[in-house]
């Protein structure tokens, strides 16, 4: 396998991805990138220097860290590699330039909760890819609470004007944690209670890392509430791996009969480890050793061993849709190799991602020779079947350049990815890594 060369937002690369016999190996994996941007954020609020070890090695949440840097953190790395942040005490400064997030849909819309409650008026900027997604989502309930907030036809640009907040109930009209992680960041500097209602659980980790800060928060099913005017303090931690990196070296290691494949300190956070039982509902043998939990989050080391047998299939659709949204890129990827296929539902939200990922991941399927069905909020993509190498477009998404990567792996043939240095977004050592794990 070819390496992209270092990642660049102006050069394209492709990678070369030869199909492989196995995957054996061990690895340890960056930290989590949802978890890294909300301690970042908090970090940055809080008052006192904290200590964040394994943080995620992703542009994305160094676009959060930049952002910080911005409204006035003082972030430093230190000699073995954990960083420390100094907070502002909760009053940000107001920054001389927009804020860049990127790439980042979770910088922007987090962010924009956290600068809710604050005096001051930033721009929030991102590539081109993240001014297509949609804000309205964020502005609505952070308008309820007092803010102003003006969207660029619905998108990026976005200008936020913080100021006193007033607590909101609001039932959130989509799954999202970055959505509802907003709401708390602004909830947590308004007067009275906020409280967030879900139609499914979405990733916890704003609510677990608002606690691991020092604030009170009460759940109670689908509903999370949080009092205002609560002081944060620094906290020491280390973030766990990244179980949405691991997903694409677990089904990697799905593919093949006698892979054996470990994977230390991952997070296994249960709002993010449905995955594991999708895996193991289609025949990866999978046991979790060494369970450990801090700051709320669980953490463990998987050992994953291929199936003889092969793989059977799956239907992934309502609230399970929702929780493995990250993963199922590379899901529908590997569905061709597996016997029945797999079935994805009520996963709408994939079209407003980085990419629109149900058209890229049928086009690139069918550029393999597989036959797939796109739906609306879905697709369908048959088992039993026998993919060639192709060209595989990344469409400069993370998510989708690292799935065809595991996916060509057991084509006929090699394949070339472009805009492979996509992977950077989140996983930079991604393709290093993979070269690695295969056997050829
Ligand atoms: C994330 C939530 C999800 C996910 C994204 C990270 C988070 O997005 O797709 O990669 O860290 O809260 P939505 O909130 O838009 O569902």
């Amino acid at each position: 396998m070819s390496q992209p060369h270092a990642a660049s937002a102006s050069v394209s690369t492709s990678v070369t991805v030869s199909p492989a016999r196995s995957i054996q190996g061990s690895l340890r994996l960056p930290g989590d990138k949802s978890i890294s941007h909300r301690y970042a954020m908090l970090a940055g609020f809080a008052a006192g220097v904290s200590h964040l070890s394994n943080f995620s090695s992703g542009a994305d949440p160094h676009s959060t860290l930049a952002c910080m840097q911005a409204l006035g953190a003082s972030v430093e790395k230190q000699p073995d590699g954990a960083l420390t942040i100094t907070g502002c005490s909760g009053a940000f400064r107001q920054p001389q330039a927009p804020l860049d997030c990127g790439n980042s849909g979770s910088t922007m819309r987090m962010l924009a909760g956290l600068l809710a409650g604050q005096s001051i008026a930033c721009t929030l900027i991102g590539d081109a890819s993240l001014s297509r997604r949609p804000m309205e989502r964020i502005r609505t309930p952070l308008t309820a609470m007092g803010a102003e907030i003006s969207l660029t036809e619905g998108h990026a640009p976005i200008t936020v004007r913080g100021g006193s907040l007033r607590g909101l109930d609001y039932a959130t009209p989509i799954a999202s944690a970055q959505v509802k992680t907003a709401l708390l960041f602004a909830g947590l500097q308004a007067s009275g209670t906020t409280t967030v209602h879900e139609t499914v659980t979405t990733r916890d980790h704003g609510e677990l890392a608002l606690r691991a800060f020092g604030a009170e928060l009460t759940r109670q099913s689908l509903s999370v509430s949080i009092r205002g005017s609560q002081p944060l303090h620094a906290i020491d931690a280390t973030i766990p791996g990244d179980i949405s990196s691991a997903a694409f070296f677990l089904c990697a290691a799905a593919l093949f009969p006698d892979a054996n494949l470990v994977l230390d300190s991952v997070g296994l956070n249960p709002t993010r480890a449905a995955l594991l039982d999708v895996l193991r509902g289609l025949g990866l043998r999978i046991n979790i050793l060494d369970l450990n939990e801090a700051q709320g989050e669980l953490t463990g080391t998987i050992q994953a061993v291929g199936n003889p047998l092969g793989l059977e299939g799956a239907e992934i659709s309502g609230a399970l849709a929702a929780q493995l949204i990250d993963e199922l890129p590379v899901l529908a990827a590997i569905a061709p190799y597996t016997r029945n296929g797999i079935r994805i539902r009520d996963a709408r939200e994939l079209r407003v991602k980085e990419s629109d990922r149900i058209a890229l991941v049928a086009r690139n399927l069918r550029a393999m020779g597989a036959s797939v069905e796109e739906f609306e909020d879905g697709l369908d993509v048959p088992g039993g079947q026998t993919l060639h190498g192709a060209g595989i477009d990344s469409g400069d998404d993370h998510r989708i350049a690292m799935a065809f990567a595991v996916a060509t792996l057991r084509a006929q043939g090699p394949s070339q990815i472009s805009g492979a240095e996509a992977a950077a977004i989140s996983f930079p050592e991604f393709f290093t890594w993979l070269d690695r794990l295969a056997e050829r």
